[in-house]
Formats: structure tokens, C-alpha cells, sequence
């Protein structure tokens, strides 16, 4: 069976992310979306407040599953048997450190390869702190968003970010 691992921060999930949760979910028989805790970062969503967005997001995808993990990702991907790791490749740009990371968890679990997909052209720009940032000021940002992710910025940034 093919068990794939979908890391990030995710904060908060984006059309960016959703696209690439979609197409995943068609090529794995289960797909584990797992939201990095990262102590030395301060998110703006809370664990809980990602996890939960996601799962009203994906409930749609019935082999879709939505976990947490700290620490390694090439622990958490040992402890749920993952053969693959998925990201997706918006640019160029994302390249550099993606090869780098992909090389480096291949070294520490070479069971699981890590598999890139390329983020569709509609939302090849947007990343989750762009989204934010624009968002703080005031600017609209809700096309780039699945509904439960434009309900809780509404929330954060009262009516800013809608
Ligand atoms: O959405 P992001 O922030 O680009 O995701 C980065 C992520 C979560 C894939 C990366 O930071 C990660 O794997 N963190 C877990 C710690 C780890 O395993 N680090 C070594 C990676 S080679």
C-alpha cells in the first residue's frame, strides 16, 4: 500500500496546498497531511486552529488524514510507514532548499522517496506568508483560500482579510 506524508506549516492551509492535497490523494491509496510544530517559529493559527482547517478542507477526500508531529519528519514518516514524502514546487526558486531537504531525508529514511509535484499555474505565487502579510494590511485575499481558511481570517483580522 502506498502511504504518503504531506509535511508543513501550513499556516494556514492554502488553494496553493489544497491542489496539491487533491492530486496526491488520487496518486496515494492514503495521504497523511502532517502539520509541523516548529518551537522557533510563531504562527499565526494555532496547531489545533491548522489542523482543524484542513481536515473541514480535505473532508471531502475520504483517504486523506490530517495529523501533527515535532521532531523529525523522517520519524513521523517511519511511525506512519510512509513510503513517499510529498511537496509541492512552486518555482525555481523553491528548488534549492527542497532538493537539499529531500537529499537529507532520503539519507535518514531511504524507504520513503520524496515526490514533487507542480503546484498548478493558477497559484504558482502564493505561499502561506504572503497571504498574511497582504492580509494584516487590509488586502484581499480570499480567492487564494478554501472557505474555512477565509472564515478564520475574517475572524483574526476582523474585516481586513476578507
Ligand atoms: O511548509 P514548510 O514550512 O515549507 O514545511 C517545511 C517542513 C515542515 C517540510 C520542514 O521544515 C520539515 O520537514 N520540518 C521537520 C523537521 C525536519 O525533519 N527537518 C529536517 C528536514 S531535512
Amino acid at each position: 500500500m502506498a502511504i504518503a506524508v504531506y509535511p508543513g506549516s501550513f499556516d494556514p492551509i492554502t488553494k496553493g496546498h489544497m491542489d496539491i492535497v487533491e492530486r496526491a490523494a488520487q496518486i496515494f491509496d492514503e495521504l497523511i497531511v502532517a502539520v509541523v510544530h516548529n518551537p522557533s517559529k510563531k504562527p499565526l493559527f494555532t496547531m489545533e486552529e491548522r489542523v482543524e482547517m484542513i481536515r473541514v478542507a480535505s473532508q471531502h477526500l475520504t483517504n486523506v488524514t490530517v495529523k501533527s508531529f515535532s521532531g523529525l519528519l523522517v520519524d513521523f514518516a517511519k511511525k506512519e510507514k510512509a513510503n513517499a514524502i510529498v511537496r509541492g514546487l512552486r518555482a525555481v526558486s523553491d528548488f534549492e532548499i527542497e532538493f537539499q531537504m529531500a537529499l537529507m531525508n532520503k539519507t535518514l529514511y531511504p524507504q520513503a522517496e520524496t515526490v514533487f509535484l507542480a503546484t498548478t499555474t493558477d497559484y504558482a505565487f502564493i505561499s502561506s506568508s504572503m497571504v498574511k502579510e497582504v492580509a494584516s494590511f487590509g488586502g484581499d485575499v480570499q480567492e487564494y483560500l478554501p472557505p474555512i481558511v477565509q472564515e478564520r481570517m475574517a475572524e483574526k483580522y476582523g474585516k481586513k482579510g476578507t
